[in-house]
């Protein structure tokens, strides 16, 4: 199949993605966009390693039986995160900036509502950012933020041909099937990639029978990550990490139940002496990764 090269460019005009959805990939996704253009940028891979790609890449996509669009996700999850969006931008910000990277133009995949870019755009008014999501149901939350600068795709971003400074990955590969595949298959799309990968494995939820089923079942986590398999999934997946460091998602957001903010005391006490110990033996940290 020829590969048509996709445009975005950095004003805010309309824009549409031109790649057309492949004839064997029914629910892929309306390819519908109220995005704007921004310059051509070839990606790196050659036309026939895209086509083989292309090939591999559309296992990622969704089923119908998917949580992220049969409404058993938005159930469990109905504002799609939004409350942690704008901790999750600075978190992002942070890491971009102390690598002093300031990247114009940046898609998040699996963007869920939204809300991030949106939060973004306030620290880097001058970038443009777009949104990959899948989920016709996230999707709807985050065509509702759509403001000039920040655009939304509902679709798969493996099916555009697409080039970008940076490709933010944020929760999203723990939810993946074949997660390693899915990270490795993102690389040729930015020059910088930031993931950031929710913590799950800790001697407390090993030794609680029950956390790791809870993460599966309440927000769809198939895949539990240390801080060292966490970086060693990204290096695996073919990137050089810039730079890492853990976030403390538990501590820093709040409210979320009362037996995670009575763990908080001792997760506390213990990162005084280690951040990384406490991840170790309490869990309640997330890694963000600054990668190429
Ligand atoms: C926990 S949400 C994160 C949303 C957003 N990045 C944030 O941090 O607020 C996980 C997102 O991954 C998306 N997702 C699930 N499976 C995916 C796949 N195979 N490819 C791309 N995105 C996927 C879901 O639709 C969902 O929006």
């Amino acid at each position: 199949m020829p590969i048509v090269p996709n445009s975005f460019s950095s004003g805010d005009e309309p824009f549409a993605p031109n790649a057309a959805p492949r004839n064997n990939m029914p629910r892929l996704t309306s390819g519908r966009s109220s995005c704007q253009t921004v310059e051509l940028h070839p990606p790196e891979a050659s036309i026939e390693e895209r086509e083989m790609t292309d090939d591999g890449v559309a296992k990622h996509d969704l089923n119908d039986a998917s949580i992220y669009d049969n409404a058993e996700y938005l159930a469990n999850n109905p504002s799609w995160h939004v409350e942690d969006s704008p901790w999750k931008a600075a978190r992002i910000f942070e890491i971009l900036d102390r690598n002093s990277i300031k990247p114009a133009r940046i898609v998040e995949v699996g963007c869920g509502a939204g809300e991030i870019l949106v939060q973004l755009k306030t620290k880097l008014p001058g970038s443009t950012f777009v949104g990959y999501e899948m989920s016709s149901q996230a999707f709807k939350l985050a065509s509702e933020r759509e403001r000039p600068g920040v655009q939304f795709v509902n679709k798969s971003i493996f099916h555009d041909n697409v080039h970008f400074d940076a490709l933010l990955c944020i929760d999203v590969f723990e939810h993946v099937d074949d997660y390693i595949g899915f990270v490795r298959s993102l690389k040729k799309f930015a020059k910088y990639k930031v993931f950031h990968i929710p913590l799950d494995l800790s001697v407390q939820s090993v030794f609680r029978s029950q956390a790791l089923l809870d993460a599966r079942k309440s927000v769809g986590h198939l895949h539990y990550f240390t801080k060292q398999t966490a970086i060693e999934t990204v290096r695996y997946a073919g990137y050089e990490i810039i730079d890492h460091h853990l976030t403390a998602m538990a501590m820093e957001l709040p409210n979320r139940g009362l037996r995670a903010n009575l763990m908080n005391v001792p997760r506390w006490l213990l990162s005084r002496l280690s951040p990384d110990l406490a991840a170790r033996l309490l869990g309640g940290w997330s890694l963000m990764v600054l990668a190429r």
